[in-house]
């Protein structure tokens, strides 16, 4: 069988199996490390029939990720009441449910702490079950679109599940930088000093022994889902390519900046984008997911290398990026998210961070996973690593959204997943603010006026005058700080509806 090529360790030969009978290996109650990242490099048939047995049988899994899975899995999960435990992301609206529902537990994670979490609490890994491009001549996994946590999970797990899936080209092979950390107090320093640096071995290093099972899949990725630029994410770009220019005139930086990284979703992605039109060159990325964007910037000439730790792309760059992938393999690496999410490589090399946020207060505090305060969105994913500890950490959204009815800059977040503290620079459609070296009275007025949108500018002032009567480094009316988020839970706008314009 010609697929059987990939598998370059003949010991192996004799473990291939069907997803069904690989998926037997899993017990009700295990804890499994899978691989999968925003949707890449993720188990599309052993995984599934997993999620499937949860109709028939009582499952309570542990399942432990590097991000979000692709396809329904996250959902069929969900669905099938096969987990007792999630983390530490997921961006699946049907688990979003379950979670909000309290059918199962999530535990949102920064994506670059999980596998020293599960190395210091020394948890035990029933069965990793890891997707590869192809298997070296030593029984080694070569991993396909991310790396995610899977070398901790294998190096952690009792017995290992191999799903080879012969879409990805095997040229593949060869961009992956592998390498476990040592847990404390024997860390050993990331000698990273710039975006193409390598410092560990192209596979996953495994026990053979471990292996209980191979399985063979042709299933691609599950597509990213793009949105093109609009007026919202365009004015967006031009502010931070504004301020970013005037940061080279004034000397900060120079044209090529700082490696870049950008969050997930539409927004980050349509920012990126921005940069192929801007007058910047050499860039480089050190990011955690690699969009279209990245691949738009490699052919506009404009970015250098980039590295991650998945390439998350629409079916269109998809087929264009894989097809052609001796054009970009040199100007890639994939890593363990702890180390495309260390804060030592992050603030050595001085990142700077774009990231998408649900709302932020006029102190510049920031929500970025929960809907009004109690459900969940996505998780906090690596935003957190590299807002704390980049060179410049941006957050940007649009000022209003779904008819106005909801302010995305609000007198109080409804949750805190980025303090002031780590919050450089804020934008939205309307204007960029920049915080640095600003006190809180300082950033509520800048924010207010550059960010809010005209519709909510006033009651924002009010807000902040009203408050600050009362003095304080931070004032605020404790009393109406969440009052926009009540309004829009029990009115379905943070607009003041008449009744309530009346009595006040
Ligand atoms: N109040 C109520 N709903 C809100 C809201 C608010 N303040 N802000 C956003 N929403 C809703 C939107 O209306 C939308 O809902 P819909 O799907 O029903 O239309 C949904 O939340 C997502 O918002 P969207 O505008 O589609 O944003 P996006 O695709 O740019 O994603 C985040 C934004 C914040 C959800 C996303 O960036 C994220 O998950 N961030 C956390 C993880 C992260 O930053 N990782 C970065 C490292 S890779």
């Amino acid at each position: 069988m010609k697929d059987q090529k990939r598998i370059r360790y003949s010991k192996y030969i004799d473990k291939i199996t069907t997803a069904e009978m690989a998926a037997t290996f899993i017990q009700p109650k295990d804890v499994l490390g899978v691989s999968g990242f925003t949707k890449a490099g993720d188990s599309k048939t052993v995984l599934p029939c997993v999620a499937q047995r949860g109709y028939k049988e009582n499952l309570q899994l542990t399942v432990i990720s590097g991000a979000s899975l692709g396809y329904d899995t996250d959902a069929d999960l969900a669905k099938s009441g096969a987990l007792l435990k999630r983390l530490p992301f997921q961006a699946d609206p049907t688990l979003r449910k379950s979670i909000d529902t309290h059918q199962l537990f999530y535990v949102d994670q920064h994506l670059g702490q999980t596998a020293e979490i599960l190395q210091n609490l020394q948890t035990k890994i029933d069965v990793a079950i890891i997707e590869a491009v192809a298997i070296t001549k030593e029984g080694y996994i070569v991993p396909t679109t991310s790396v995610g946590n899977s070398a901790t999970f294998t190096e952690m797990a009792e017995k290992i599940i191999i799903e080879i899936n012969t879409s990805f080209p095997e040229n593949l092979e060869g961009i992956h930088d592998i390498k476990l950390q040592k847990p404390q107090p024997n860390r050993e320093i990331i000698p990273i000093t710039q975006s193409s640096d390598r410092i560990g071995t192209p596979y996953i290093k495994i026990d053979p022994h471990k292996v209980a099972a191979i399985v063979f899949t042709k299933v691609p990725d599950a597509p990213a889902r793009i949105a093109s630029p609009d007026a919202n994410t365009q004015a967006i770009a031009k502010h931070i390519l504004n301020f970013l220019e005037n940061e080279v005139a004034l000397g900060r930086l120079t044209p090529s900046l700082l490696p870049l990284q950008a969050g997930i979703g539409k927004t980050a992605n349509a920012i990126l984008s921005g940069f192929v039109h801007s007058n910047f060159e050499n860039l480089t990325m050190y990011s955690e997911v690699l969009q279209d964007s990245t691949f738009e910037l490699f052919d506009a000439g404009k970015l250098k290398f980039a590295s991650a730790s998945s390439i998350t792309v629409s079916e269109e760059c998809f087929e264009k990026v894989f097809t052609n992938f001796e054009k970009y393999k040199d100007k890639l690496v994939l890593r363990p998210q702890n180390i495309s999410n260390s804060p030592e490589v992050i603030r050595r090399l001085g990142i700077i961070g774009i990231n998408t946020a649900i709302e932020f207060d006029i102190y510049g505090n920031v929500n970025s996973t929960h809907i009004t305060g109690t459900k969940m969105m996505n998780g906090i994913g690596g935003s957190g690593d590299f807002a704390r500890n980049g060179y410049l950490s941006v957050f940007v959204c649009p000022s209003i959204s779904k008819n106005d009815t909801i302010s995305h800059i609000v007198p109080m977040v409804s949750h805190t997943d980025h303090t002031e503290h780590d919050v450089d620079v804020l934008v939205t459609e309307q204007g960029l603010a920049d915080l640095r070296g600003l006190a809180p009275r300082e950033r509520a007025k800048l924010i207010i006026e550059n960010c809010a949108h005209p519709i909510y500018k006033s009651e924002l002032k009010t807000y902040f005058e009203r408050a600050s009567k009362f003095g304080g480094q931070t004032p605020h009316l404790l009393e109406e700080a969440l009052s926009w988020h009540q309004r829009l839970k029990l009115h379905g706008t943070m607009k003041k509806v008449k009744q309530q314009v009346a009595s006040h």
